[in-house]
């Protein structure tokens, strides 16, 4: 991370706590290593997007129905869904640092500096050349394609040490590519070890193997179980979708990075069950509906990419994540898998029951293919609060930090700010309050300079700020100031409603994709 980016994300990390959008959980006691607390403002933020991806799932398709289940389920879940077996990170710790990494990443950060060093070389080449063939260049400038070799042979040998469990060789890697640890500096490694991701626990009084449970880690298995339920109870008929919100548990190795990668989250997770042979029409339909639910929150259409991957988990014929670009560069901010038939043939084998769709049309049974999409409710926080956050400097020469959020998914819609403590301003106040809450979220604040006011609800992302008078006793109009652009206009109190609802509906996001 560069240093001004480096700055940023530190400022959006102070900034979120200052002003009630996240705390390090039990701070008191020091907090606890990649676990968070959402507080008041942060909370109302979050209950937005759920709301927001809630909706576009199961409203705006008639197919697709959201279920709720528990975090904890039958142990075997985790043996059919490869978890028990395959949901390991390799790690290896450095002797001097004592600092554990994921062997995986550290070398994925050698190609991502090789990757650097091509884009330099196309950018000063793009510079000096008019007609500049990208790709021509790229497959013949010899430093370029001496690069691009040896991204191609890491990548090979880390595939392969990957499919193979070979941590020898994952260790081997690392020291040929004389890795040092960012911290000591040196290249004192242990051996690479598979470290399995999952909590558990026990459930009941007997603390024996046979009551070993895990905090799910994923929330799709839930979907999975539950498949026939849903689609007998709903009459659901193929293609159709179950989607679920909830919270998923993994004890990453590398925790880092704020609410980016964190040990409990939350995921917003949709499995859409097609017919066999049609899920690559699927998984391109999804490709293009999240990333249009996405670019409709208007945080800049630039800041999302497709990343399709290389190395497929061992349930996927097909996978892309939609990345972001966070303070830290571009990373994965949702995934879209075609899981094959993979998890409920496997619950089918380890439970003995049957899993079938019986399809009217074709007249017989078959496993459904799946076609999944998951965000990460954190990820998906952090995208709009770091790409919200600005610091500015204003005309008259002082400075403001404010949070332009999507006025749809802001903690509080409107404040409501008598001018002056006295005179009846706050009693007309609280009546112009009592006709907004039911429809919008307001927030009341009486002390301090109206400036000073203005400042501290920018700072938490309020779209607008109402300000009574005396004119409002004399004629009931009201100041209405917008959040983005300062600009202050007057109108009735009687139309604030209406203006205030169109202009933070989250129906009307919705509207656009
Ligand atoms: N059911 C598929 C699945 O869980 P994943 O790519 O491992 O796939 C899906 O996770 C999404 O969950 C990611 O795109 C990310 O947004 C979020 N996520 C995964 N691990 C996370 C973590 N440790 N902290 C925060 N979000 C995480």
């Amino acid at each position: 991370m560069a240093n001004s980016e480096d700055n940023l994300f530190k400022n959006v990390i102070a900034h979120s706590k200052e002003y009630g959008f996240i705390f390090p959980s039990s701070e008191i006691y020091d907090g606890l290593s990649a676990v968070y607390d959402y507080g008041q403002n942060g909370a109302e933020l979050k209950n937005n997007i759920k709301e927001y991806w809630w909706k576009f799932m199961t409203m705006m398709h008639d197919n697709i129905v959201g279920i709720d289940a528990a975090i904890f389920m039958h142990p075997t879940t985790w043996k059919a869904s490869g978890h028990v077996d395959a949901f390991n990170d390799p790690m290896i710790d450095n002797k001097d640092s004592k600092k554990r990494y994921r062997a995986d990443q550290l070398i994925e950060g050698v190609i991502e500096k090789l990757e650097e060093k091509i884009e330099k070389e196309v950018e000063k080449a793009a510079k000096r050349f008019e007609n500049f063939d990208r790709a021509m260049f790229v497959s013949t400038n010899a430093r370029v394609v001496e690069y691009q070799k040896k991204i191609d042979d890491i990548n090979n040998r880390l595939k392969e040490a990957m499919a193979t469990n070979n941590m020898e060789a994952m260790k081997q890697l690392v020291v040929d590519l004389e890795i040092a640890d960012p911290i000591s500096g040196t290249k004192n490694w242990t051996d690479v070890r598979q470290f399995n991701l999952m909590f558990s626990t026990e459930m009941g009084s007997v603390a024996d193997d046979a009551n070993k449970i895990y905090l799910r880690p994923e929330t799709a298995q839930g979907i999975f179980v539950n498949f026939l339920n849903v689609q007998k109870t709903g009459r659901m008929k193929i293609p159709f979708g179950i989607a679920q919100i909830g919270k998923a548990f993994r004890n990453e190795i590398v925790a880092r990075q704020f609410i980016f990668r964190m040990r409990e989250f939350e995921q917003m997770e949709m499995q859409f069950f097609v017919k066999p042979g049609e899920e690559m029409k699927w998984y391109e339909y999804w490709k293009e509906k999240r990333l249009k639910w996405h670019q409709a929150l208007g945080l800049g259409n630039g800041n999302y990419r497709y990343h399709d991957h290389l190395n497929l988990a061992h349930y996927a014929n097909a996978a892309c994540d939609i990345q972001f670009n966070f303070p830290m560069g571009f990373r994965e901010l949702e995934g879209i898998h075609s899981r094959t038939d993979f998890d409920l043939k496997s619950h089918e084998k380890f439970s003995g029951k049957k899993l079938q769709y019986f399809d009217p049309e074709e007249n017989q049974n078959y496993i459904p293919y799946v076609v999944e999409t998951s965000v990460g409710l954190d990820r998906m926080f952090l995208s709009v609060l770091s790409s919200s956050y600005k610091e500015e400097k204003l005309e008259d020469g002082s400075e403001r930090v404010v949070l332009r959020i999507p006025a749809a998914l802001a903690p509080n819609k409107v404040a409501i700010l008598p001018l002056m403590k006295k005179d009846g301003l706050p009693e007309k106040a609280m009546e112009i309050m009592n006709s907004l809450k039911f429809d919008v979220r307001c927030f009341y604040e009486e002390k301090d300079a109206i400036g000073k006011r203005y400042r501290r609800q920018d700072a938490i992302g309020t779209p607008y700020c109402v300000t009574v008078d005396h004119q409002t006793l004399e004629d009931n109009t009201v100041t209405i100031r917008d959040r983005d652009t300062m600009k202050q206009e007057r109108v009735k109190a009687s139309e604030l409603n209406a203006k205030l609802s169109a202009a933070c509906s989250i129906n009307n996001l919705l509207k656009q994709i």
